[in-house]
């Protein structure tokens, strides 16, 4: 998740912790401009806005060359580092990245051991791994090497690399995991509502979850679990309350890189919006043709009834 859409997110509550969409570490010790322009919460203390902490994710398969780059952000003051062995893009993998790890173990343990080693105590090492790469038998070696590497907690995404996004997640595979070790266990895949969050939890053993896409379904998604976890009532966003959002997510992109790089992002997020809200269907309709940015304005600003005309002031 970029840096607009988690000062949204966290912004509407219920979350603890962001995490940034993975940097790549293939060759070189990056320079902080990177880790600055896809994590610039770390101006902020590394925290949003609103206060919640952002871990910067790491992706990479040589030890010693992430190390070097862990030990970078953490001087930059990332409040943690996690670490991404999980992505089943094919480019990554090709490189020896991401879910490909899940095939070595020994490795995952050498590359957490050594960012462990890199950085200060203080800064939490965090990893997130999948149940395997073609199937999840060596999922018991996957999480006995990474926890024993001594990272603070573990995000276990409850699919193989080979299941991809496809439903369901394989909550009950966690329960082992959950009884077995000390650190904190986190369970992901497949959360859009506060009552799959309930089933997660009974299924997994799990005391923390991450949200993913269902966040970007239902905005509120975060502030919705924690309410029903808490037994509070809370009112759902209103589709009026989204489009204020939407507003807000094309100006924020447009004032950060560039007014016509805000027009993807925001068809993207529309799609995602259909599944909680019928209204975003008939919106994207509206601007999937759009390559204006003045264009996209006038009919965001047209959706929340704040301009009738045709053409934005
Ligand atoms: C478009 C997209 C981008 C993603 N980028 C990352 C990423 O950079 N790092 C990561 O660990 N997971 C990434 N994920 C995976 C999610 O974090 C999550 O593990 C996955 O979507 C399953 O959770 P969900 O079913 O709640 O969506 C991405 C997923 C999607 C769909």
């Amino acid at each position: 998740m970029e840096s607009v859409m988690r000062e949204m997110l966290t912004g509407i509550g219920g979350y603890e912790r962001c995490v940034t969409e993975f940097i790549r570490v293939s060759s070189t010790v990056l320079p902080p401009k990177v880790f600055h322009r896809l994590c610039p919460e770390l101006k902020n203390d590394g925290r949003t806005a609103s206060g919640t902490p952002v871990y910067v994710q790491l992706l990479g398969s040589d030890p010693a060359l992430m190390a070097a780059n862990a030990k970078i952000v953490a001087q930059l003051g990332a409040p943690g580092i996690d670490l991404n062995f999980g992505c089943p893009a094919k480019t990554v993998n090709k490189s020896r990245g991401g879910a490909t790890l899940l095939k070595t173990p020994e490795l995952i343990f050498d590359i957490c051991k050594a960012v462990r080693n890199a950085t200060p105590v203080e800064t939490p090492v965090t990893a997130k791994v999948r149940l395997g790469f073609d199937d999840d038998s060596q999922f018991s070696e996957i999480t006995d090497y990474a926890i024993r590497s001594g990272i603070d907690e573990l995000t276990v995404h409850a699919r193989t690399k080979t299941q991809a996004y496809r439903p369901p997640a394989h909550w009950s595979r966690l329960k082992p995991v959950t009884r077995k070790y000390a650190i904190p266990i986190i369970a992901n895949g497949e959360i859009w509502t506060p009552s799959d969050l309930a089933t997660c939890r009974e299924q997994s053993g799990c005391d923390a979850f991450m949200l993913a896409r269902g966040a970007l379904c239902r905005p509120d998604l975060g502030r919705a679990v924690k309410a029903h976890t808490e037994n509070i009532a809370v009112t759902p966003m209103t589709w009026p309350e989204i489009t204020e959002l939407l507003i807000y997510f094309f100006e924020a992109n447009g004032a950060r890189y560039g007014r016509k790089y805000a027009i993807n992002p925001l068809k993207q997020w529309l799609v995602y919006l259909q599944y909680c809200y019928p209204q975003a269907a008939a919106l994207f309709a509206q601007v999937k043709r759009i390559r204006d940015p003045d264009d996209m304005l006038c009919v965001l600003l047209r959706s929340t009834h704040k301009l009738t005309t045709s053409k934005a002031a």
